[in-house]
């Protein structure tokens, strides 16, 4: 489901208008959905009700310390990948016993945090690094759990930049390879293995590689638990949303019965395609959703600065910009765009929308159809609640936007506008 709809000629956050917010708050504006992401992550427990689970939110999609505690008061385990992340976890309440720990580079510093925290599992992507995690575990007088990413060379057909499980991807240890890996693993001192992850890539939208994928790993999990005694395997995230919808009023999803063949895949028939492959495995079953969870509870808000008619188009600025939301310059992502005045019937036309970025890649939209919004008007750049906020950065000297989140009739500021101020702050100091 998601929480945003017109109501009475505004879109709406669950109760709140998002134009008060707009009002408020200014723009751009990252408002996120209490109840979108409360109900994402029942779903997806309920989904996987049959078999023996845990999920462990992928904390770089979204990991505004609200959001993470609003997961953690649901239950969920993390899946963090640097020490910042940790560190963002255990502020927002969550238990880092429920945290797993993903990444190529993870440093030495970031070892000793987690190891000292006692996390649940770190999830290996080479066998150097799990040599140097039972050193420092040794020097620790600890004993690291240790799992590893398998990487099952399965096409995950998704965008090239966020596509994981193939061969030539720097992630994980080759599939072909990985029994030995464990074997030697299991000679090291410092190391308990506990586990078997994987993650093909992020965006999927059809179920067959993920079955493809679990259908090739199962046999190795089953393996690696009468061998070596692992209790879990992580089978990562990468569920896909719907970016592309028709956003109707009234409607829990974004899309129309028309549009049947459109339909993406739901998390049930995920969970159906998956639970009975992994149930014979009679191991614990660990998820790593982040998109899924938290992609469509946030929408970013920007006002329309100018249009500008050009002799080839037409375009729209507006106040936020490449810097803000990442996803189009970068993966060619789609975001729908609304205006918060719910627009009248039939009277769109083709426009660029562009940020202020001086970067010819700052474009939300290009050759769009949208529904005519003014100078003055604010719009709703859907589906940014995951990859949004986390990937925006100060290019151009432009202060990070503020977060809201909304929870029925309540919105509360989750991070206040950046200021130049807190910009310059530390660079100040070596100019006295
Ligand atoms: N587990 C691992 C090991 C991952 O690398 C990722 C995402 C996830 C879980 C969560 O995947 P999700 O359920 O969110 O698909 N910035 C890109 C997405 C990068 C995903 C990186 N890894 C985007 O905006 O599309």
């Amino acid at each position: 489901m998601h929480s945003f709809h017109y109501h009475n000629g505004s879109l709406h956050c669950e109760d709140v208008d998002l134009t008060t917010i707009s009002d408020q708050h200014g723009t751009p504006a990252y408002v996120y959905s209490a109840a979108t992401l409360r109900d994402h992550y029942r779903r997806l427990d309920m989904a996987l009700a049959d078999i023996d689970h845990a999920i462990e939110y992928a904390v770089k999609a979204n990991s505004n310390l609200s959001v993470l505690k609003l997961l953690a008061d649901e239950g969920s385990g993390f899946d963090i990948v640097s020490g910042g992340e940790l560190r963002r976890v255990i502020e927002a309440g969550g238990d880092p016993g429920k945290c797993t720990f993903a990444g190529v580079g993870k440093t030495r510093e970031e070892i000793e945090y987690a190891l000292a925290e006692e996390i649940y599992c770190f999830n290996a992507e080479s066998e150097e690094e799990v040599v140097f995690i039972s050193k420092v575990a040794g020097e620790m007088g600890k004993t690291a759990p240790v799992a590893f990413r398998v990487n099952p060379n399965v096409d995950a057909k998704t965008h090239k930049y966020i596509s994981t499980g193939k061969s030539e991807n720097k992630f994980g240890v080759d599939f072909e390879v990985i029994e030995d890996a464990y074997a030697r693993a299991s000679k090291l001192p410092n190391i308990s293995l506990r586990g078997l992850q994987m993650h093909i890539g992020s965006q999927l939208t059809s179920l067959q590689p993920f079955i493809e994928a679990v259908e090739k790993v199962s046999p190795l999990a089953t393996m690696l638990k009468e061998t070596y005694g692992i209790e879990f395997f992580s089978i990562g995230g990468g569920v896909g949303i719907v970016y592309d919808p028709a956003l109707e009023s009234g409607k829990d999803q974004w899309w129309t019965e028309q549009d049947e063949e459109q339909k993406p895949l739901t998390i049930e028939q995920y969970a159906q395609g998956v639970v009975p492959v992994l149930k014979k495995t009679g191991l614990k079953i660990l998820l790593e959703p982040g998109r899924y969870i938290a992609g469509n509870a946030g929408v970013l808000i920007t006002s329309c600065l100018y249009e500008k008619r050009g002799s080839a188009k037409t375009f729209r600025i507006v106040d936020a910009g490449m810097n803000d939301l990442i996803r189009p310059a970068l993966y060619e992502g789609h975001h729908e765009i609304v205006p918060l005045r719910a627009p009248t019937e039939g009277n769109t036309t083709s426009v660029d929308v562009v940020g202020p970025v001086c970067e010819t890649g700052d474009f939300f939209c290009q050759d769009r159809e949208l529904p005519d919004f003014q100078p003055g008007e604010a719009i709703a750049l859907l589906s940014s609640g995951a990859y949004g906020f986390v990937m925006a950065s100060n290019y151009n000297s432009r202060p990070l936007p503020v977060e809201i989140l909304v929870d029925g009739s309540d919105a509360r500021v989750i991070r206040p506008r950046q200021t130049m101020d807190d910009i310059l702050e530390s660079e100040r100091a070596a100019l006295r």
